[in-house]
């Protein structure tokens, strides 16, 4: 049985007073729940972040790192790092880095390979643009963003990591992909994995990004392949991030 999880994906957001009483609102509304609660600050507030849910049951991302764990790379955070500060998890690859700032497969494998290295739990995304949809290459997109990681590092590799299917179409544009229209995808994602090793495949989560919100979570997550979501604007406001945990689990 997969745990389900729910991330929230914070990105260029807040100051210190805006994250505090983000973070303050998260850990007073959450009473427990069967579904993993993790938050993912910018870089600078990650140890803000990390003191105040200490003790609690929420744990800690970041957003992105260098492949490099030490040395001269100017302006980069690497896993190391992340780890001291007691990070638990990695995004990974999401489409805003692959979009706006050149992360190839190859620059996302290699920070696959980091992350693991360093034991963080890369939260993996993958997902097609609006053109690749509307051409009918969603599938051969995202197989091919899975084999970068998978031809680098094993299958075996994805024990220990979590894919996050995000239709850049339906991130922060209000428009979610179908439940029908995600499972389709998850379901190719997971097949497509059961194919190399079905243990594998059976145990790995994958989160569903794309304007989720309070109000389409928990259909989107009731779908067989669906095991969570990776919340962008809605994991902005503590009461509706904690109704998407709720309605996880
Ligand atoms: P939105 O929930 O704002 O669409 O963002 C999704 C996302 O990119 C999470 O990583």
């Amino acid at each position: 049985m997969r745990q389900k999880m729910v991330a929230g994906n914070w990105k260029m957001n807040g100051t210190t007073n805006g994250v505090h009483e983000l973070i303050r609102g998260i850990k007073a509304g959450f009473n427990g729940s069967s579904a993993e609660a993790v938050v993912c600050p910018p870089f600078v507030y990650l140890p803000f972040v990390a003191a105040e849910i200490a003790g609690s049951a929420i744990k800690l991302s970041a957003q992105n790192m260098c492949d490099q764990d030490v040395g001269a790379f100017t302006g980069e955070i690497s896993g190391p790092m992340l780890k001291d500060i007691g990070c638990e998890y990695v995004i990974l690859a999401h489409s805003e880095r692959r979009a706006m700032y050149g992360e190839t497969d190859e620059v996302a494998a290699s920070k696959y390979a980091a992350a693991l290295k360093n034991n963080l739990i890369p939260i993996f995304c993958i997902g097609e643009t609006l053109e690749e949809r509307e051409q009918d290459i969603t599938e051969a997109v995202i197989a091919r963003q899975i084999d970068a990681i998978v031809d680098a590092e094993g299958v075996a590799s994805l024990a220990n990591a979590v894919l996050a299917y995000e239709p850049v179409w339906a991130i922060g544009t209000g428009k979610t992909a179908t439940p029908d229209q995600a499972q389709s995808v998850h379901a190719f994602i997971r097949n497509k994995i059961a194919g190399l090793d079905g243990g594998i495949a059976e145990s790995l989560r994958i989160l569903y990004g794309g304007s989720m919100n309070p109000a389409n979570a928990a259909e989107l997550i009731a779908q067989p392949d669906i095991d969570g979501g990776l919340i962008g604007g809605a994991s902005l406001k503590a009461d509706d991030f904690l109704a998407i945990i709720n309605a996880a689990g």
